[in-house]
Order: C-alpha cells, then structure tokens, then sequence
C-alpha cells in the first residue's frame, strides 16, 4: 500500500488544482438508478461532476464507474462509493434493535468489522451507518435501525460501530468510512410518524438525542448525514447551529456532512427555502458538504459564487473535507477497485458471528412453569406462523445484499437441531403476517391439537418497519393473534417467537401462551439461534433497549421519566374497572397516570428472562461522598442461583435527587454482561465517574452540580438494590 503521506498537503495541491466546476463536483453525491451507465453519466464523470455514488451498484458496473473517473477526467479523483450497509453485507446481523438487546458493544463492533470488510470487497467505501437517533416512540419505523431509548446504551453502540466499520486504520482493505446518522433529533417525529417535525428542548436536545452523535465524533467517524426533520422550525440540514455551532465548533468534527436523501431540496417543501437555489445556500451556510441525490448543489452554486452571494472560501473548505476523507480512505492509493468482486458467500466465520450476535439478541419476556427450553422429548412438536419459514422476512429492514439462500429459517433451524430425535410438523397457519385469511387456521389448530408443545413464529413482515413505515396500532399484523388464540384454546403448551423490528402490544397474545421470546429480526443465522435457545443449547440473555407500552395510547413510555410534582404511584391506583358509581372527584387519586391502564409499561427498559436466575447482592461503594473529577467505585455480587451456565447484564442506574433542573427518576450509566455458572457468583465493578452525572443546566453549560445521588444496580431499570452519595463542592 503506498505511503498516504501527508494528507492536508496533499488535499492542499490538488485543491489547488480544481476549477470551482470540479470542486462543487466532489460535493455531488448521485444514486445508481440501474440499466448501465447512461451517456449523461459517463459525461458528468470524465467532467468530474461527481464526488459519490450511491446504492452500490452491480460491481462490473461500480467498476467501469470508477474507472472512467479515475482514468477519463481531468483530475482522476476517485468516487467515494457509499451504501446502507446498516446490519450487514452479504451475512446479515440482527437489526440494530436486535443488537442493542444484546448489551454487548464489543459483539457489535465484531458485526461492523465483518460487514466493513464484506462490502469493501465488493466496492463499497463509505457506509450510512451507524444510525444513532434516540427513539422512544415504537409507532416510528426506523426505531428498528435505533439503538432504542437511552442515551448511554446508544452511545456505546455507536462508538463500536464507528470502531467497527473503520477499524484502525481507515486506508485497510477491509475498511469503510462510517457516517453517524440521522443529525439530529430525527427519532422525537411527532406522533412517531416519520419525518415529521421534532419539537425538541435545547436541554434534551443535548442531554438526550446529542450525546450518541458526540461519542461517534469521539471515536473518530468519517462522516456525519443529516436528519429530514425540522427541530423547532429549522430543518437540520439548514441548522447552522446544529452542524457549524454544535457539530464542528463546540466538537471539533473534522469529517464531512452529507444531506440525506434530497434532504437540501426538501427545505422548499419545509417552507424553509423559497427554491432549490436558496436551499443551496442555506445549505452550503449550514455546514453541508456534500448533497445526496438532489441537484442544487450541482444547479446553483456555481451562480451563486459568481454571484457573491456564497464566498468560495465555503466551497473549498467542503472540498477539503470530502478530498480529507478520501484520501484517508486510501482511494488514491488503492488498487482502484475495478474488479470489484461480487457479494461473495458468506464465510463460516461471519456467520459463526452473525448466530452469536442473533443469540445474545433474544430476549425472553415470559417462560410460565418453566416451559422454556423444551425438551425433544415432547414430541411431537408443532411449529407453526407466517414467520416460520420465510428466509426474507427474518432479515428485517434496510437488508440491501443479505440473500434469502443463506438464511437459516426457524423451521430449518429447529430440524437441523433435533435431526430425527423428534417428530416435527409445520404449518403456516398464515401465509404472511399481514394476512387475514383464516383458511388455514383448522388445519394448524388441529396440528396443535395432536403435539405436545407449539412453537409459534410470528410478528411483522420487514416492510412492516424502517424507513417511511410508521405504524399507529402496534398489534401482531394480519390474524395472527386470533390464530394464536385458536391455538391456545387447543391447550397444547405455546411458545410464542415474535420477530418484529418494533415493540409491539401484545399483552394479550402473552397471556394466552406459556412462554414469549422476543427476536427482532434476527438476521442470516436467526432460525439456527432461535432453534439453540427455544431447545436449551444456549439460555436467552438479551435485554431490552426499548420499553415496552402496554398499549399505544401510552407512549411515550421510558424508564428515564421526570418525577413529575404527582409521581404516579404517590397515590393508591383505583383502575377503570373498580372505579364505584358516582365516585367521588378526589376518590381516585391524583397522580400522573391512567385510569384504565394504570402506568407501568408491559415490559421495562432492560428486562430479560434467563433459563437461569440471578441474585444481586453485597452492594458497595467506594464512598459516600466524591467530588467532581472523582471515580466512585462500585461493586456488587451476582449469583446464578439457576441450575443451567448462563449470562446476565448487569445494570447501573443512577438519581440525582435535586438539582437545578429536574432530573430523571433514574438514568442507565453503566451495565456489564457477565457469564455465570450454575450457583456461580462473581463481583462486578463498575467506575463511576462524577463527570457522567453531568447535565445541560439553566444557561445550557455542562455542570456537575453537588448534591444528594441514589444508585441502584439489577437486572432491569426496576433494579432496586440501592445505595446513596452525594458528590460534594
Ligand atoms: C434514506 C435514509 C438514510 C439512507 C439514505 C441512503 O432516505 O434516510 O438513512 O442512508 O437515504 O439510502
């Protein structure tokens, strides 16, 4: 690999050798849009129009691209290739929710390195991940892409997938430039609707949807993309605040900021911008470096510099931030990948990793009478929904090159496993998840009737969430649940499988089977997991990065909820149901709840069941005062007073009980997954720092105030061992 050798002096002389034309070209980023590559196409490259492509493209045809840059313009700058490689390449990972419910960045971090080198072999320099936006509204379909609701999990996952795609060196064969997205507050849409407006507080804005994004920086991410919301009344991709203020002056980000899809345009369309021109120069004012499919960009800047109206100074520092990047990529030095190899298969090792990640993903929710793991023994065995046996639905959302012939199904997974030791028997009972046909429902009951345990695999379609799929009632799609109900009635014990990209209500469905397990979707090598945990090969330990509502009507629901003045258990609970007639006004309480549903979600942030259980004991902490810039040290005893080698998470929880501004009831700031043998115990530390007990304050300066603290550490956010500190002037 040729020395990169200086790269600002190198960026410096050929900056120095581009036309204005051939700058804003690299500032230009255009999709494949398929059948070859047209004569308007080749034009633009030899011209050096182009900086990007995108939506990987054939890699014959990625190649020719490429090559007629490199070889047919003047200067031969190569493009920077960039596609969604968001949970995988060719071997697909569980989805980022699913990934997030493992706990275990570092596991994370493996699937991005896999990934990173699977699409650089085909072409790929740049991915548009990880996607980072805090979601705490499982209506909005991309909470799929989401690390889920906490700050402080999210971060650590987006630090590792930075880590991951760009590895340690960025100019490697098997590196990709990252890109921290959506920039910012894209997951607060009102009503969860996707891309709608974002109403965010400064203050949450920084403690609460900002920090994910400041931990990529950290780590060092290539690039940032920006978000299609407005936060109050400005679009991100026209915030100067957001990208030069925030991003680049109080960060110091020295990558580049590229629009998302014909985001710049669109802020005609948000009433922000009177044209496509103006877009352009609010835009460009902004701090975006680079325009994604849209062409003001391409259309307007030229005049607009000819004009006076946008200094050329802003173009080139943009140039010299996308030609950094490149550079650093290695592109002028790489074999300038023309026979790019097409999507290989995947390798044994990829999909080792993508079954260990698929396996820590899976939460167990529900195991009543201990059901879970079943015993082959109890045959025969019924497995049975829309979601058994579909190779495709498992990949979930944003899967661009994961292929339906690698997939292990549930059904094959569980075949493979138990071989001829059981009889097994299928039946759809639904053709897809959306489906209402009740056709086949006798058929699948009746094969409930005469097992002696059924595995239902159902959920949502992947089309059901991610981009541009909100969803305002959260049930099982189709008639899942009244096939589920069917079943139940034949009173053969059920093992519920949900594998959707979103929480969804099913409190009722739950009630109705023995045992749930929650899959998200879990990727290429699901059903083989799926068949290990369902059977006891492996016990679950996935925990929840998303709470769980117990109907839409209550979101939001988190666990890092204010007080309020009336905390909604400061009075006895009178439900709907048991209110009297004529009650009297005050009878009922006056608290921050329902009336009909009380307030407590269906499933906390961070629950998860195990085949084992754990007993957390011998809390400790180093001492009860510290002061700012000061550790405190704190340890507790786990036990696996289970009879099965399992894995736990344990979590850190922390309150700052008065301060000034209100402060949540209690905020995730540390966990540790941990492996137990049976009647095992171990000491877990944790170092906490002040500095992390931190907030936005009235003047929005970062402060770590003194004050009174409560800690708690547990197996979820209901985690009620409990120790106090103060930190002190
Ligand atoms: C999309 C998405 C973004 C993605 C981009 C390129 O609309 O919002 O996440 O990376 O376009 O596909």
């Amino acid at each position: 690999m040729a020395e990169i050798g200086d790269i600002d002096k190198r960026v410096g002389l050929l900056l120095g050798k581009m036309t204005l034309r051939e700058k804003i070209g690299q500032m230009v980023q255009v999709s494949y849009r398929g059948g070859g590559i047209s004569d308007d196409l080749k034009h633009r490259l030899r011209e050096g129009r182009i900086g990007s492509m995108l939506n990987g493209v054939p890699p014959e045809i990625n190649a020719e691209i490429q090559r007629i840059a490199v070889e047919e313009s003047r200067l031969g700058i190569p493009l920077i290739m960039g596609r969604d490689v968001v949970h995988g390449f060719r071997t697909i990972f569980p989805i980022p929710l699913g990934q997030a419910a493992t706990w275990d960045p570092p596991l994370a971090e493996a699937c991005a390195r896999a990934a990173a080198g699977e699409a650089a072999a085909a072409g790929i320099h740049w991915t548009f991940a990880p996607m980072m936006d805090i979601a705490r509204d499982p209506r909005w379909g991309r909470i799929a892409e989401s690390f889920g609701e906490d700050p402080y999990l999210t971060s650590r996952f987006a630090e590792a997938a930075v880590r991951g795609f760009q590895g340690k060196d960025l100019a490697a064969p098997d590196a990709i430039a990252a890109c921290a997205k959506h920039f910012a507050g894209y997951g607060a849409a009102e009503g969860g609707r996707d891309y709608d407006t974002a109403n965010i507080p400064e203050r949450l804005l920084r403690d609460v949807y900002l920090p994910p994004f400041k931990a990529a920086v950290d780590a060092g991410t290539a690039t940032v993309m920006t978000a299609f919301n407005e936060i109050d009344g400005v679009p991100t991709t026209g915030n100067g605040r957001l990208l030069r203020g925030m991003l680049r002056d109080e960060w110091g980000f020295g990558g580049f900021v590229v629009s998302d899809w014909e985001s710049v345009a669109e802020m005609v369309a948000h009433g922000f911008c009177e044209d496509d021109k103006e877009a352009a120069q609010k835009a460009l004012a902004a701090g975006v470096d680079m325009e994604m499919q849209s062409s003001a960009y391409a259309d307007h800047l030229e005049s607009l510099v000819s004009e006076g109206a946008v200094p050329g100074k802003l173009i080139d520092n943009a140039v010299r931030r996308i030609l950094k990047v490149k550079f650093g990529l290695g592109l002028f030095e790489k074999p300038p990948i023309y026979a790019a190899s097409s999507s290989k298969a995947p390798s044994r090792e990829n999909l080792d990793l993508a079954k260990q990640a698929a396996l820590k993903s899976v939460v167990l929710l529900k195991n009543k009478n201990k059901i879970l793991p079943l015993s082959k023994e109890r045959s025969p065995i019924a497995v049975i929904g829309p979601l058994a046996d579909d190779a495709y639905e498992i990949l979930g959302t944003w899967n661009r090159d994961g292929r339906i012939e690698d997939t292990v199904t549930p059904l094959a997974g569980i075949r493979k496993l138990l071989g001829d030791s059981a009889e097994i028997h299928y039946a759809a009972g639904l053709e897809y998840s959306r489906s209402r046909d009740t056709g086949q429902f006798a058929r699948a009951v009746e094969l409930a009737r005469q097992s002696k345990a059924v595995i239902f695999f159902g959920g949502e379609e992947a089309i059901l969430s991610g981009e541009a799929h909100s969803r305002a009632c959260l049930k099982l799609p189709g008639a899942q649940s009244e096939l589920i109900e069917e079943i139940a009635g034949a009173g053969t014990p059920v093992v519920l499988v949900i594998l959707a990209g979103r929480p969804l209500t099913i409190g009722d469905v739950s009630e109705k089977v023995d045992a749930v397990l929650y899959a998200w979707h879990p990727g290429t090598m699901g059903g083989s997991a799926l068949a290990d945990l369902i059977f006891g090969i492996e016990a679950p330990s996935g925990k929840l990065p998303v709470t769980f509502p117990q109907t839409e009507g209550q979101i939001p629901v988190y666990y890092a909820h204010k007080n309020t003045g009336r905390p909604p258990d400061r009075t006895p609970l009178t439900m709907l149901e048991d209110i009297p007639r004529r009650a009297a006004q005050s009878s009922l309480g006056d608290a921050a709840r329902y009336l009909d549903i009380g307030y407590l979600p269906l499933y906390p942030f961070g629950y998860g069941l195990s085949y084992a259980e754990f007993a957390y004991g011998g809390l400790q902490i180093s001492s009860d005062k510290i002061r700012r810039g000061e550790n405190l040290r704190v340890s507790v005893q786990v036990t696996n007073i289970g009879n099965v080698d399992a894995e736990e998470v344990a979590q850190l929880y922390v309150r700052d009980l008065s301060a000034s501004v209100t402060r949540p009831v209690k905020e995730l700031k540390g966990f540790q997954r941990v492996r137990l043998k049976a009647k095992q115990t171990k000491t877990i530390v944790f170092d906490l720092s002040a500095e992390i007990l931190g907030f936005h304050d009235g003047e929005m300066r970062y402060v770590v105030e003194p004050g009174e603290f409560h800690l708690w550490v547990g197996g979820d956010s209901r985690a009620d061992l409990r120790a106090e500190f103060q930190i002190v002037e």
